[in-house]
C-alpha cells in the first residue's frame, strides 16, 4: 500500500499516489513480486528479462529473494544507477547497443533457451500492477478519483489499472472506470499516434527512457483501456519533462524524467480546461535512479 496524498502544485490540487516508494524504487515491484512467485513456484531456477532499468531492477530483486539467477537485457544507454542496482541484487547485465527494440529482439533470442521473465508477455505481472486499482478504491473509500494520470510505454501500468478496476465493476463494486490518462513523450509516441490517428516523430532519443518504446506489442490493449475508461492520451516535450522533473523536486518528490510526465501532462491538461477536480498523479519511478 503505497501513500496517496493531496498537494497544490504550479496552482492545481492534485491527489500523488507515490508508487517510486516500492521496495527497489518502481512501481514494477508488484508486478516482479507475482511473476517470479508463480515462476518459482513452478519450479523455474533462472531466466531472463528486457528492461529499460526499472523492471530489470524488480525481477532481478524478486529473483535474488527467490533465489533464482537472471540475466537481465538492458539498451547500453540505460542510467548508470539502474545498472548497478541490477548488479548489486546479483544479475548478470547484458548491455544491447541501439534502441530500446534492438534489446527486446535480443531477449527474444536468448529466451529461445532460457525462461523468459517477461514484464510486457507474461500475463502474471498485471496481476500485480492492477493491485493499483484495488489501492485507490480501497484508499478513497469507494469515492474514485474522476481521472488517473499514468506513463505509458508498454502499458503495464495502464492494462494493470485498466484491469483492476474492471475487475472491481465485474464484483458490483464500482460503476465505472476512471478516465486513464495516458502520458507518452512526444518523442516517442506510438498510443498518442495510434488514438489520435496523427503522425509522430517515430522513435527519437527522450529524457523519459522508462516509456521510449516504439513499437509495444500490447498496442491494441492499451488503446482499448484508454477507450473504454474515456481517457485520452496525452504528449509531453522534453522541455515540459526537464521542468516538471525540477518542479517536483521543489516540492519534495524525488522522482525520475518517466515519472515526472505526469506532472507535465496535469499542467497541460489544465491549461486546455481537460483536468478533472479530482485527479490522481502516479508517481511510478525514483529520483535515485536518475542522478549520479
Ligand atoms: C518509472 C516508470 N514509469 C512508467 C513506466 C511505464 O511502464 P510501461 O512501459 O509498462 O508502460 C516505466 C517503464 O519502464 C518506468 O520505468
Amino acid at each position: 500500500m503505497t501513500p496517496l496524498h493531496q498537494i497544490n502544485y504550479a496552482g492545481i490540487r492534485l491527489w500523488l499516489k507515490h508508487d517510486y516508494l516500492c521496495p527497489t524504487g518502481s512501481y514494477k515491484d508488484r508486478g516482479a513480486a507475482v511473476l517470479v512467485n508463480r515462476a518459482s513456484s513452478l519450479g523455474v531456477r533462472s531466466g531472463v528479462e528486457d528492461s529499460s532499468g526499472n523492471a530489470g531492477c524488480a525481477i532481478a530483486a524478486y529473483c535474488a529473494l527467490a533465489g533464482m539467477s537472471c540475466q537481465i537485457y538492458v539498451p547500453a544507454g540505460t542510467s548508470p544507477n539502474k545498472l548497478r542496482q541490477i548488479e548489486a541484487y546479483g544479475a548478470d547485465i547484458i548491455k544491447i547497443s541501439g534502441t530500446r527494440q534492438d534489446t527486446s529482439d535480443a531477449v527474444k533470442h536468448a529466451a529461445k533457451t532460457s525462461t523468459y521473465l517477461s514484464h510486457i508477455y507474461d500475463p502474471h505481472f498485471y496481476q500485480g500492477t492492477k493491485t493499483i486499482a484495488f489501492e485507490l478504491y480501497e484508499q478513497m473509500q469507494g469515492n474514485l478519483p474522476d481521472q488517473i494520470i499514468l506513463p505509458v510505454g508498454h502499458g503495464t501500468l495502464l492494462i494493470g489499472i485498466w484491469h483492476g478496476f474492471s475487475q472491481l465493476m465485474e464484483l458490483g463494486l464500482i460503476t465505472h472506470i476512471p478516465e486513464l490518462i495516458a502520458v507518452q513523450a512526444a518523442a516517442c509516441a506510438p498510443l498518442y499516434a495510434a488514438w489520435s490517428g496523427s503522425e509522430t516523430p517515430g522513435s527519437l532519443p527522450t529524457l523519459a527512457e522508462g516509456i521510449a518504446i516504439a513499437r509495444p506489442p500490447r498496442l491494441k490493449q492499451m488503446l482499448r483501456a484508454v477507450r473504454e475508461s474515456n481517457g485520452r492520451v496525452e504528449i509531453v516535450s522534453e522541455s515540459n519533462i526537464a521542468d516538471s522533473q525540477s518542479e517536483a523536486w521543489r516540492h519534495g518528490l524525488f522522482i525520475e524524467p518517466t515519472s515526472a510526465v505526469v506532472l507535465a501532462a496535469a499542467v497541460n491538461l489544465s491549461l486546455q480546461g481537460f483536468l478533472a477536480e479530482r485527479t490522481v498523479c502516479l508517481l511510478s519511478g525514483h529520483g535515485l535512479k536518475s542522478v549520479c
